[in-house]
């Protein structure tokens, strides 16, 4: 009886793991546990086994019934897990996944260097880290003249030079550019005139940040340069800017102003969107907004540039992209575009 008890169990052990699917373990079940067969045959006679033996054997036959539910169940889990893989439905919807998108300010200067291409305008890109020669000396901005100090700078020394510490230091000069009119020197550098060109970059100032400053930011550089190119071209450039960019003609005005690289200079003001000139916070109930430095390239500049100030004049603007974002948005805190706070930026 041990025996047969034993040998029940060595089968199911070594049948169950040819088993491949549900339908063959179901068999293998009825085999070996159905009412007619073996194991329950022997369990049912148990009661009439000798008294000695009884124990013994209801005990065994029992275990042996166990071990064998025990092996069905387990094997009965594997197949049915994998089955579920088998079984994918495609039909299902499935789960979304939140996307991404350009940042707002992004968008906004592709929509601004799209104007200029479409007038015709070259977009040359530039570094961030630039020269103090660059960045001001060719601009007719001499060292030690008070109109650096327009230009709130952020200086980077040279690691070579933080190593070598106690000896001399050489005068650094290198420096995070304070705006995007360095370019102007370089990219006439690889240009004859007639030129027309943008160069939207990132700039940077080392200022106390408000609701309408912030250390970086972006601007649009433009230089045109031609014969006989006169300050009405710009003030026409500037005005047809700013109409397609909005979609409306938009008042503007002309200050004087002074920039070291150009002469004359003059700043451009523009109506207040939000207020539409009535006076609002946003333009200090002045009902303008300051958007943009310009003038006629300076002839020492032009110089400068390589170019012959007796045949070529030629105009520059620089504008602050921010400022027109906010406007274009009716956004009222610069600070928001560098903050990556997603309750903002998911607006856009
Ligand atoms: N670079 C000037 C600034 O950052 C703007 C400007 C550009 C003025 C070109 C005149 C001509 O303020």
């Amino acid at each position: 009886m041990e025996d047969k008890l034993k040998k029940i169990l060595e089968k199911v052990t070594k049948e169950i793991s040819d088993v491949k699917s549900l339908s063959d373990l179901e068999k293998l079940k009825n085999r070996f546990l159905g009412r007619k067969e073996e194991l329950s045959k022997i369990l049912r006679g148990v009661k009439d086994l000798p008294k000695d033996k009884k124990p013994i054997i209801g005990k065994m036959g029992n275990n042996v019934r166990q071990e064998i539910e025990a092996m069905i169940r387990e094997v009965e889990g594997d197949l049915s897990e994998s089955s579920d893989k088998n079984n994918i439905d495609l039909t299902i919807p499935g789960e979304k996944i939140e996307r991404g998108h350009l940042h707002p300010l992004t968008q906004f200067l592709r929509k601004v260097t799209d104007i200029f291409i479409r007038m015709g305008f070259e977009v040359v890109p530039g570094p961030e880290v630039e020269t103090a020669k660059y960045n001001f000396d060719l601009l007719n901005i001499p060292k030690d003249h008070p109109s650096r100090d327009l230009w709130d700078t952020y200086y980077i020394e040279k690691p070579e030079e933080v190593n070598k510490k106690k000896k001399k230091r050489k005068k650094v000069d290198l420096l995070l550019r304070t705006h995007t009119s360095p370019m102007q020197i370089r990219a006439m550098e690889k240009r004859k005139p007639p030129i027309r060109l943008i160069v939207p970059g990132r700039v940077f100032r080392h200022e106390a940040t408000d609701a309408g400053h912030e250390t970086t930011f972006y601007q649009c550089e433009g230089l045109v340069i031609d014969k006989e190119i006169k300050v009405t071209d710009l003030i026409g450039t500037v005005q047809i800017f700013l109409k397609t960019l909005f979609g409306k003609k938009v008042k503007t005005r002309v200050r004087p102003h002074f920039y070291p690289f150009t002469e004359p200079s003059m700043d451009f003001d523009m109506s207040c969107l939000l207020c539409e000139g009535k006076g609002c916070p946003v333009c200090g109930q002045t009902g303008w907004l300051e958007m943009m430095g310009s003038g006629m390239v300076h002839p020492k500049v032009l110089i400068n540039m390589k170019v012959d100030p007796k045949k070529y004049t030629g105009f520059a603007f620089g504008m602050g992209i921010d400022r027109f974002m906010m406007l274009y948005y009716g956004i009222d805190d610069i600070r928001l575009s560098y903050k990556g706070d997603l309750r903002f930026l998911n607006q856009f």
